[in-house]
Order: structure tokens, then sequence, then C-alpha cells
């Protein structure tokens, strides 16, 4: 019998533009990742990463923090196997972190544990990594758990960095690697699981 598909869960935020959730999507509609996006779960209505998602024909809910939030997250998460954050900024609500024990995955635009932390976020992981004078960066695909950017790497991917990047410049770049890296790390993950 053939093995049913995992359930993905995908996080935006309020601010993301769901660029990482939009290429989750297609790498799980293309195959490339063995698992289908059951809901995409928006921090607040009317972000353009949660009309991305209504675009893309995803069930889509918004789950706004305040009162109960880690049990709305989990009723909205029901069914899923795993949960990605792409661009959601929030430390995770324990009950969550419970319901999806080393399940629960995130994408961060550095070469973690270097500018990793509260704050950075955006353009400030990128002026902090041209300020530091690095000549590499890129991305982390990491598991969560309940500090910021801390939990264990599971994947990197690299790209230099040229003396004449700039913030905007770095982060295309660095886009571009979050954007394979994520669908990577979630097959691996899944792949070991199953075996
Ligand atoms: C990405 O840079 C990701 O690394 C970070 O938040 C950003 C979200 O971008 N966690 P997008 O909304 O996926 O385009």
């Amino acid at each position: 019998m053939e093995k049913s598909l995992e359930r993905v869960g995908i996080m935006v935020g309020s601010k993301g533009r769901g660029s990482n959730m939009t290429a989750l999507v297609k790498a799980c509609r293309s195959g490339q990742v063995p698992a289908e996006v059951s809901v995409v779960i928006a921090s607040g209505a009317g972000s353009d990463a949660e009309k991305a998602a209504i675009d893309l024909g995803v069930p889509t809910t918004v789950v706004t923090p305040g009162d109960r939030y880690g049990e709305r997250l989990v009723e909205a998460l029901e069914g899923c196997d795993w949960l990605c954050l792409a661009g959601f900024l929030r430390i995770l609500p324990g009950e969550v972190l419970q319901k999806f024990p080393d399940r629960v995955l995130n994408i961060h635009p550095s070469l973690l544990p270097k500018f990793g932390g509260k704050g950075m976020y955006g353009h400030h992981v990128h002026e902090a990594v041209l300020a530091a004078g690095e000549t590499e960066s890129g991305c982390t695909v990491h598991f969560v758990n309940e500090r910021y950017d801390e939990g264990a790497v599971l994947l990197q991917k690299r790209c230099p960095v040229e003396p004449d990047d700039s913030a905007e410049t770095l982060a295309a770049k660095v886009l571009k690697l979050e954007h394979q890296a994520f669908a990577e790390a979630l097959s691996k993950v899944i792949h070991e699981r199953s075996c």
C-alpha cells in the first residue's frame, strides 16, 4: 500500500512576504518533499503572506496572539505531522512545542549560531553580517525550542559576501538559498524519521 503523505502546517509572520511558505508549498506539490501543506497559519489578517497562501489555494487561517494562544494554535494544527516557521518571529507557546516534539523547523537568514537571537531578523541580520566584516553568509534550517534560534541545526547553505554587497543584495542572495534549504531540510527529516 502506498504510504500517505506527511502533513505540514506553516506559520507565517504578520510582516512576511510568504516567499518561503510559497517555496515549500511548491516543493511539496512537485513531489520534491513527500508531504502536503495542510494549513497556513497567519498571525494577522491581510498580510502579504496570508494573501500568497490564499492565492496558492492552501487552507489558510488567522490565529492572533492573545488568550489561549497555544491552545488555539494546537487546534489550528490538528492533523499536522510537522510545523514549519516561515517568517514567524515569536517564541512558540509551550503547548505547540509539546504537541510537536522535534517536529518544528525554522529558517533563519544567517549561519547560526552567528547573528541569531531576539531582534535578529530581516535587514538587522544582513546589516550585522556586513558590519562584522564577514566574508561568508547563508541560511540555517534548525529545530525550534523555547529559545530564539538555538535549536539543533539541520542544514545550512552558504554564499560569499562580496565587498560591494549591501544589506539588500546580501538579503536577496540569502533568500534564494532559503527557498532551496527549507524544502531540502524538510525532505531530509521526513525521510530520516520514516526509515
Ligand atoms: C526569511 O528571511 C526567513 O529567514 C525569516 O523571515 C523571512 C521571511 O521571509 N525567518 P518570507 O516571508 O518567507 O519571504
